[in-house]
């Protein structure tokens, strides 16, 4: 059903409440999410986005309730990601003629996952405008890698509003669809952990982009990602926020993430914690069993962190595979500005503490000098070495 945004704007996408991780299952969702899509009905009506693919007959049959499809003079498809342009092939079946405007990216990306079906792709570039009747217009703006290179967002005059896709966006369903109807709580902690595990790779593109967005010097009332809350009440909450999040952020966090065999480096995690927080008491200290926990929350918290320490025994000659996926995870994220330790327990050959200090210095960390190698079970020696470690860890 269409719902009011602003104006002649109404939302027209999809609430998925069921929905259980995304990107395949690389991205976990514990509280819904959705895919917006808005119409604009001004002397042209515009569709901008559509919805997932599972989703498009309903998406085609609940627009078709609400006006006749042969009145959609333009499509925008801000993203070629079938989250966004998946509805479009039941979509074109009933109106092939409609042109669509995309970046020039976008065409290789939608006739890359569809083929080429003879739509009339209209490429479109920053500050390219289309006019929509009613003084109103369209203007365009390439976000390119974010977080794809097709991306790109829409600014409508008159209503001033963003239409920025998935950048300022969350996994996160709100039934009101408005931040400020939403679980601020839980907007904060969706926000962040979509910003950690989709765009924080792109972090420097971001800054420039919030400056090229601010220099523009754009009025904005609105800003309608394509998924989660729409911003309305004050909106430029989240572009300050991505500001900062995108200028190498951190808290005064440490965060202790291991797994265990049998339990002597989950030993050394729990005396590292503890010493972190004798040497530091303000320093919010979070422990993570890689294994056990998710992998997304694990790397918002890590992004949240001035520094992490990382614990794995030897198995075979390396560490274990949980932890070595969680080292191939945090590479790709790209965390600034964040000191690492290493610690782990081992048996006979125990490369495991070596292996972990160079994938933590290839993932960017700046590893300390102290490790804690503890052969068979920690005991006294051991855990004597654990002050120093902290204590190189913690420095400012
Ligand atoms: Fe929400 Fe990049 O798709």
């Amino acid at each position: 059903m269409k719902r009011p945004i602003k104006a002649n704007v109404s939302w027209v996408g999809y609430l998925d409440w069921e929905l259980e991780s995304f990107h395949g299952d690389d991205y976990s969702i514990f509280n819904g999410s959705s895919q917006n899509a808005y119409l604009i009905e001004e002397e042209k009506t515009v569709l901008i986005d559509t919805v997932w693919i599972p989703h498009r007959f309903d998406f085609v049959e609940n627009l078709e309730k609400e006006i006749d499809l042969d009145k959609i003079d333009f499509i925008v498809a801000n993203h070629g990601e079938c989250d966004h342009s998946g509805a479009l092939t039941a979509l074109m079946e009933k109106i092939p003629n409609t042109p669509i405007y995309c970046t020039q990216s976008a065409v290789q990306s939608l006739k890359g996952q569809y083929g080429d079906r003879g739509w009339d792709l209209r490429v479109v570039k920053t500050g390219d405008t289309l006019d929509i009747g009613h003084g109103k217009q369209l203007v365009f703006l390439e976000m390119k890698m974010l977080h794809w290179p097709d991306s790109m967002a829409t600014y409508l005059t008159g209503d001033n509003i963003l239409f920025s896709n998935d950048a300022f966006g969350q996994h996160f369903a709100v039934e009101e669809l408005f931040n400020d109807k939403a679980d601020q709580c839980l907007l904060y902690k969706e926000a962040i952990k979509y910003y950690v595990n989709i765009l924080n790779p792109f972090s420097p593109l971001v800054k420039r982009k919030i400056e090229e967005i601010k220099g523009l010097d754009l009025p904005i009332d609105v800003i309608a990602p394509s998924h989660g809350a729409i911003w309305r009440e004050n909106p430029m909450q989240i572009v300050e926020q991505y500001a900062i999040w995108a200028d190498a952020y951190q808290e005064n966090q440490i965060t202790v993430c291991y797994d265990t065999m049998w339990e002597g480096t989950s030993k050394l995690a729990h005396a590292i914690a503890n010493e972190i927080h004798n040497q530091s008491p303000e320093t919010v200290v979070k422990v993570f069993n890689v294994a056990k926990s998710d992998k997304n929350e694990v790397m918002t918290e890590i992004f949240k962190s001035r520094a992490i320490a990382l614990g794995s025994p030897t198995v075979s000659n390396s560490i274990l595979s949980s932890v070595a996926g969680f080292l191939e995870f945090a590479k790709q994220l790209k965390f600034k500005n964040k000191r690492a330790a290493a610690f782990g327990c081992y048996g006979w050959s125990g490369e495991s503490v070596k292996i972990l200090k160079e994938k933590l210095a290839e993932a960017g960390f700046t590893v300390t000098e102290e490790e804690i190698r503890s052969q068979w079970n920690p005991g006294k020696a051991d855990f004597a070495q654990v002050p120093a470690l902290v204590k190189e860890l913690i420095a400012k």
